[in-house]
């Protein structure tokens, strides 16, 4: 068959669809309205999993993360990660489970309503990033007490933000994708720029000439006041560069490596995250936390009764060894050396490795120790929002992810700044779905507040649970389905927390009671 143009037909157990340039052939699928199995809708799950029988197709990412060489001699594909470059013919079961679409607390296909046309403030609410990590820069050379004026500064717009400024809802249609797109990538300059200003701050001298210029430049001496920045506001520096390496770093960087079609994207992706020196995030993330999300497997899913301080260490272990396993299984799949340039992990550390490096090459080595420790720092506030997300939440491994797998917030603060991040339940439910197209999900699992007013509260582990117990006791009995009932109770009885092992026990002694009634 001749090879032609991406966009062309697809023939799915005989029944011929139209597949558009770049579509992907179960989003072609879905489209037309055939039941394709489907789940994490990254290449994580394997649900897709089908057989080309005539033509080819471009494969998004590795094929070897979920099958092995002999299926992928016998022509197996995954659909979500597939794009035809010619007609092709498929072969798969249709009729499975499948998660078509997404809704707050079902998994019910709800009616697509008709998206008004984004509008110019649209666009730009999502540019609010880059006034904070500009922010951050000018705080940053600013020296002294505005580091820590500036910290203080950017933690309350996000709080009182969020507190004040109510809800988005709204999901326009975009007409120009690659707008926000490309603001995505600018996080990469941006987050370098901090962090030569924070590594700066700390330099004996004076590298590139960069503080005699700046100072010639404004009329304000950024040398003098780095000179009389006391170890105090150093620490703020510390904790203002992590926290700006985590959100607009890695916040970004998690956008961009859902993007597998878009091999710019992924690239920024794993370089943002050489920052917080956690490119094997990019691996575990997709591959293993998308799959296993909300289950006692999953690194990432923290459960009843933990704190986040144990979280961090436990999380960063555990998903660390996760994507070390993830590769090596798809290396020895595809008869890859691991010790080689094929290992994606083993290259991110190189990744890492370039940016301390740089980070020495700026400030020697208090520079390199003080950047290690806002790279870790930001490292930290990642486990922190993975807490947060899906704390104390349980799924059967075998069922789909639905929206009531994450707790979700629709802060507009939050929203904005940080790209629908907040928009979580929707994420996991469709993993490929865009930033700026991702719903709100009104009637998920709701989070007590904006990003940073959760994350302050899961740093004070007993106010922490008093706010979560009630919302997961509420879980347990507005969104459990009956089997995630009796993960619940066990993962109740297991927490520690008292209310939630009475919980537990009530209703083991109800059921007991329904038991001896009903013989
Ligand atoms: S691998 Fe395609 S839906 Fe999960």
């Amino acid at each position: 068959m001749a090879v032609i143009k991406e966009g062309t037909a697809a023939h799915i157990n005989g029944q011929r669809i139209d597949v558009a340039p770049g579509e992907t052939l179960l989003q072609a699928a879905l489209r037309q309205g055939i039941a394709f199995p489907n789940r994490c809708r990254v290449g994580a799950c394997g649900t897709c999993k089908c057989r080309l029988a005539e033509g080819q197709v471009r494969a998004l990412t590795p094929p070897g993360y979920l099958l092995d060489d002999d299926q992928i001699k016998r022509g197996y594909i995954l659909a979500c990660q597939s794009v035809p470059r010619s007609d092709i013919s498929i072969e798969v079961a249709l009729g499975a489970p499948a998660a078509t679409s997404a809704t707050g607390k079902i998994a019910a296909p709800a009616p697509e309503a008709p998206r008004e046309p984004a509008g110019f403030w649209d666009y730009a609410k999502y540019f609010g990033f880059h006034l904070v990590g500009l922010s951050a820069t000018v705080a940053l050379l600013a020296g002294g007490g505005w580091i820590t004026a500036g910290l203080l500064a950017i933690v309350s717009f996000y709080i009182l933000g969020d507190a004040v400024s109510g809800n988005d809802l709204r999901t326009p249609r975009y007409g120009r994708p690659a707008l926000l797109t490309g603001h995505l990538w600018l996080a990469l300059p941006l987050v370098s720029l901090i962090s030569f200003a924070a590594v700066w701050g700390v330099s004996a001298g004076d590298p590139l000439g960069f503080g005699a210029w700046l100072t010639s430049w404004t009329g304000y001496d950024v040398i003098a006041a780095r000179e009389a920045t006391t170890l105090g506001h150093h620490v703020s520096a510390v904790i203002l560069t992590g926290l700006m390496i985590g959100m607009i770093g890695t916040i970004t960087a998690h956008e961009l490596m859902h993007r597998t079609w878009d091999k710019v994207s992924l690239l920024i992706g794993r370089w943002l995250m050489a920052f917080s020196l956690d490119t094997s995030f990019t691996i575990e993330h997709v591959y293993g936390h998308h799959r296993y999300v909300s289950t006692t497997v999953d690194p990432a899913t923290a459960p009843r009764g933990r704190s986040v301080y144990a979280h961090i260490a436990i999380s960063t272990v555990k998903s660390n060894a996760s994507a070390w396993h993830i590769e090596c299984g798809r290396l020895r799949r595809q008869g890859l050396p691991v010790w080689s340039v094929h290992n994606a992990v083993l290259r991110g550390w190189a990744m890492s490795a370039v940016v301390l490096a740089l980070a020495w090459a700026v400030g020697g080595a208090v520079g390199l120790a003080f950047f290690a420790a806002c790279g870790l720092m930001g490292k930290a506030l990642l486990e922190v929002v993975n807490y947060m997300e899906h704390y104390g939440i349980v799924r059967d491994p075998a069922a789909a992810v639905q929206p009531r797998h994450s707790w979700n917030t629709n802060r507009r603060i939050s929203s904005w700044t940080l790209f629908n991040l907040s928009r979580h339940s929707h994420h996991h439910a469709q993993g490929d779905v865009p930033y700026q197209d991702l719903k709100p999900m009104a009637d998920a699992p709701m989070m007590i507040g904006g990003y940073l007013t959760v994350m302050v509260l899961t740093l004070l582990p007993p106010l922490w649970h008093a706010l979560m117990t009630p919302r997961l006791l509420a879980w347990d009995r507005d969104f459990a389905d009956p089997g995630e009932r009796t993960l619940a109770r066990e993962a109740n009885a297991a927490s520690g927390i008292a209310a939630l092992v009475r919980a537990a026990n009530q209703s083991s002694r109800g059921q007991l009671e329904a038991s001896s009634v009903s013989r």
